[in-house]
C-alpha cells in the first residue's frame, strides 16, 4: 500500500512513470497513453462528452477528474485497468453515477473509466436470461424485458446505474421472493488487473462469484457483462398512501403486523412494501407525512377498486384518516417512474446512512421510541439547517427483509453478505437527507452518523439490535471506515479478504481504485 502512495506523488517525476495530468514536465500523461491505445475514447476537462458524462446525481460528485476514458468492449476495460494499475495511476469507475457522498462515482486528478457505452442488452431465445452491459440505467433494461412478459430483480429508479446497484446488494420489487438483486446474477463476466477476463459464476471462479455477491466490486476487478436470471412478470398492483403524523403509530404498528405475518410468514411472498417518515420543505416541525408503499408481484388482469383491495396481504392496511391514498396498476417501467419520481437529484447535496434492525414479537414501545427519536432529531437538524442559511430535507425508511427473501439468497452457495433465515423478520433502516450548500456536508454527514448511533444504541439496550449495513445506502464515514463489509460478520470479511488478494495479488485495485468499500 505504501509503496503505491510513493509511486503516485512521484509520478511525473521518475522517467517512465505515466503522470496524472499532461503539463510541461509531464508530456505523457496515462490519459494520453490510454489514448493512443484507445483512440477516441478519451475526453479531457471541458468538451461537451465529458461536462455531461461528469454529472451526477448527487451534487457532490463536483470533482474534476484528468480525464474520462470511455471503454466500447470488456477488451478496452480490460486494456484500461492494466495501463491505470501498471503504472500506478489512481482511477474510479462509474456506471450510473448514483453514489450520495462525495469521491463514490467519481475522482479529482484521477482517470474515470466511465462505463455509459457499454449498453448492450440481450434477452436469451427461452427468456431464462437477460445479458446486460455494465453502463446500463434500470430503465432501459426493465423496458428491453417488458416485452417479453419478463422482469430481472433490478432497481425501483429510472436512472440508477445496473453495476453499483447489483454488486452492493439490490433491493427490488421482488425482494420478498427473490432476495436481492445480487442473488440473481447467472453470470459475471469480469475484467482483472492483470488485464485477463474471467467469468465467474456457479461453476468457474466460484470464489469471486461469490464475492461479487454484495461485497463491492472495486476490489477484485470491473465487471463487464452480468448475466441475470428472467421471471415472467404481468403488471404490479401499487399504492401509496399519506397519513399525518398523528397516525404514525398505527400505520408503523400495522406495517410491521403485515410484514410479519404476510410476508415472513411466506403466505405472500409477492408483498412488498416500505415505511417512511418524511421532512420536506416547511417549517422545521411542520408534521411528518407517514408513507406506506405497497407493490405487489401479480398480473394485470387486477385493477383498481377490483380484487385486489381485499388481497390477503394488504387488506388490513386501509387505516383511516389518509391524506392521499393512491392506487395504480401499471407495468413495471411505468411504476418506476411513477414512484421514484420526487426526492431530489441531480442538483442537490446529498447524505445516505444505513443501519439495520431486528423485529420481535412486541416491538411497537420500541417502534414507537425511534419514531419519536427521529422527529426529535430531524426536527432539530431543520431547525439548525436553517440558522446556518440552509434547508433539509430527511427521510427514515424501513425496509422488511423476511425468511422468503433470507431464503432465496442462500441459493448457488449463497452471498457475501452473512443474512441467514430468522424467527422475525428485519428492516433496513436508511436515512437519506437533501440540503444545498457545500459548506454544510460535513455537518450533515456528522449529525446523520450521530443519530444512526443513538438509534443503534437504541435498538441493543431493547434487544432489537441486527448489526447488517446495506452497502448502497451506507453513508460517507460507514464507506470509509469499513463498517459496512465488517457487518457482514468476521468470516466473510476475512474470506472477501483472501478472495480480493487472490484476484488482485498486489494490492493495487485496493490501492488505486479510489472510493469505498475495502475489505
Ligand atoms: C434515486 C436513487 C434510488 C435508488 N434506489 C435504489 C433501490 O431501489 N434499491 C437499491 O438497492 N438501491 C437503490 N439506490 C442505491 C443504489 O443502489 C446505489 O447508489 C448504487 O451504488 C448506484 O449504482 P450506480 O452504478 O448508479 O453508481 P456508481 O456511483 O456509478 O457506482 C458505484 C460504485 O460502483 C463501482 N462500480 C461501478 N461500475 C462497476 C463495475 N462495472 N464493476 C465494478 N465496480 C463498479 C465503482 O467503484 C463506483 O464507485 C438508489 C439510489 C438513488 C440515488
Ligand atoms: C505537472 O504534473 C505533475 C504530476 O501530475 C505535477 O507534479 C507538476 O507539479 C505539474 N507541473 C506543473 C507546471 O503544473
Ligand atoms: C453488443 O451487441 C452487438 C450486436 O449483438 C455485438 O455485435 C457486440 O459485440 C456487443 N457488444 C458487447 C460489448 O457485448
Ligand atoms: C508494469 O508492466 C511491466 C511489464 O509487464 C512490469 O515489468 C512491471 O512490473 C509492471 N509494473 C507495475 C507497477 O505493475
Ligand atoms: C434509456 O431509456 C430512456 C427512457 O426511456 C431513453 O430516453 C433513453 O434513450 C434510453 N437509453 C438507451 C441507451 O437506450
Ligand atoms: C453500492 O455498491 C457499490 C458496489 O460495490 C459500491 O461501490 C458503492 O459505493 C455502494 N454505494 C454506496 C452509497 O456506498
Ligand atoms: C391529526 O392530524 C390531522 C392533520 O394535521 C388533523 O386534521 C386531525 O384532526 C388530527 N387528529 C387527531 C386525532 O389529532
Ligand atoms: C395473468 O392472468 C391471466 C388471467 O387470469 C392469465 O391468463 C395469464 O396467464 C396471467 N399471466 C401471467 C404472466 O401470470
Ligand atoms: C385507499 O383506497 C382504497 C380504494 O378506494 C380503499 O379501499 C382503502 O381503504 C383506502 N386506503 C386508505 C389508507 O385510505
Ligand atoms: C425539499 O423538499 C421541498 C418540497 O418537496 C422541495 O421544494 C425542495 O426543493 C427540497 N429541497 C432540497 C434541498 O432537496
Ligand atoms: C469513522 O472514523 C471517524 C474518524 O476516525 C470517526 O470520527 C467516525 O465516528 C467513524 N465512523 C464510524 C461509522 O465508524
Amino acid at each position: 500500500m505504501r509503496a503505491f502512495t510513493a509511486k503516485i506523488l512521484l509520478a511525473g517525476l521518475i522517467p517512465g512513470l505515466p503522470c496524472l495530468a499532461q503539463n510541461d514536465t509531464c508530456p505523457t500523461s496515462i490519459c494520453e497513453t490510454i489514448k493512443s491505445e484507445l483512440s477516441g475514447k478519451v475526453e479531457y476537462p471541458d468538451t461537451a462528452a465529458y461536462i455531461k458524462t461528469n454529472t451526477y446525481w448527487s451534487a457532490r460528485q463536483d470533482l474534476m477528474p484528468s480525464c474520462i476514458v470511455y471503454p466500447t468492449s470488456p477488451e478496452d476495460v480490460a486494456r484500461t485497468l492494466w495501463l491505470v494499475t501498471n503504472s500506478s495511476s489512481p482511477f474510479t469507475v462509474k456506471s450510473g453515477g448514483h453514489t450520495a457522498f462525495d469521491g463514490g462515482s467519481s475522482i479529482q486528478d484521477g482517470v474515470l473509466i466511465a462505463l455509459e457505452n457499454m449498453r448492450n442488452i440481450s434477452v436469451s431465445d427461452d427468456r431464462g436470461t437477460v445479458s446486460i452491459g455494465p453502463g446500463n440505467r434500470w430503465i432501459n433494461v426493465t423496458q428491453a424485458a417488458e416485452p417479453y412478459g419478463i422482469a430481472v430483480v433490478g432497481g425501483r429508479s429510472p436512472l440508477v446505474g445496473v453495476s453499483g446497484f447489483l454488486l452492493g446488494g439490490g433491493l427490488s420489487f421482488l425482494l420478498g421472493k427473490r432476495g436481492m438483486g445480487c442473488d440473481n446474477v447467472r453470470n459475471y463476466q469480469v475484467a482483472l488487473a492483470s488485464g485477463e477476463i474471467v467469468d465467474a459464476n456457479p461453476s468457474s471462479n466460484t470464489d469471486l462469484y461469490w464475492a461479487l455477491r454484495g461485497g463491492a466490486g472495486s476490489s477484485y476487478g470491473i465487471v463487464t457483462r452480468f448475466d441475470l436470471e428472467a421471471y415472467p412478470q404481468g403488471n404490479i398492483w401499487s399504492r401509496l398512501s399519506v397519513w399525518p403524523t398523528n397516525s404514525s403509530e398505527s400505520v408503523l404498528h400495522t406495517f410491521t403486523k403485515v410484514t410479519r405475518e404476510k410476508m415472513h410468514s411466506g403466505l405472500d411472498p409477492d408483498a412488498h412494501m416500505m415505511f417512511g417518515m418524511s421532512y420536506a420543505g416547511g417549517a422545521p416541525m411542520d408534521p411528518i407525512p407517514t408513507v406506506f408503499q405497497f407493490h405487489l408481484n401479480l398480473n394485470s388482469s387486477y385493477a383498481p377498486g377490483g380484487e385486489f383491495d381485499t388481497h390477503a396481504a394488504f387488506q388490513e392496511t386501509a387505516l383511516p384518516n389518509a391524506m392521499s391514498n393512491t392506487t395504480e396498476v401499471l407495468g413495471i417501467s411505468a411504476t418506476i417512474y411513477r414512484t421514484t419520481q420526487g426526492g431530489g437529484g441531480f442538483g442537490d447535496r446529498e447524505s445516505w446512512y444505513a443501519t439495520s434492525i431486528s423485529d420481535g414479537p412486541y416491538s411497537d414501545a420500541f417502534m414507537n421510541k425511534v419514531q419519536a427519536a427521529y422527529a426529535a432529531w430531524a426536527g432539530d437538524l431543520r431547525a439548525k439547517m436553517t440558522a446556518r442559511g440552509d434547508m433539509l430535507n430527511v427521510t427514515m425508511v424501513f425496509q422488511p427483509l423476511t425468511n422468503p427473501a433470507f431464503e432465496a439468497m442462500q441459493r448457488n452457495g449463497g452471498n457475501a453478505l452473512g443474512l441467514k433465515p430468522k424467527e422475525y423478520p428485519s428492516y433496513i433502516v436508511s436515512v437519506p437527507t437533501t440540503w444545498n450548500l457545500k459548506a454544510n456536508d460535513d455537518f450533515v454527514d456528522g449529525s446523520v452518523e450521530a443519530f444512526v448511533n443513538q438509534l443503534d444504541d437504541m435498538a441493543k439496550t431493547a434487544g432489537f439490535g441486527h448489526g447488517y449495513e446495506y452497502m448502497n445506502y451506507s453513508g460517507k464515514f460507514q464507506s470509509k471506515n469499513g463498517t459496512v463489509i465488517a457487518s457482514y460478520g468476521k468470516e466473510n470479511q476475512e474470506r472477501l479478504r483472501e478472495i480480493a488478494q487472490k484476484y488482485d495479488p498486489n494490492g493495487q485495485l485496493r490501492a488505486l481504485w479510489t472510493g469505498y468499500h475495502k475489505p
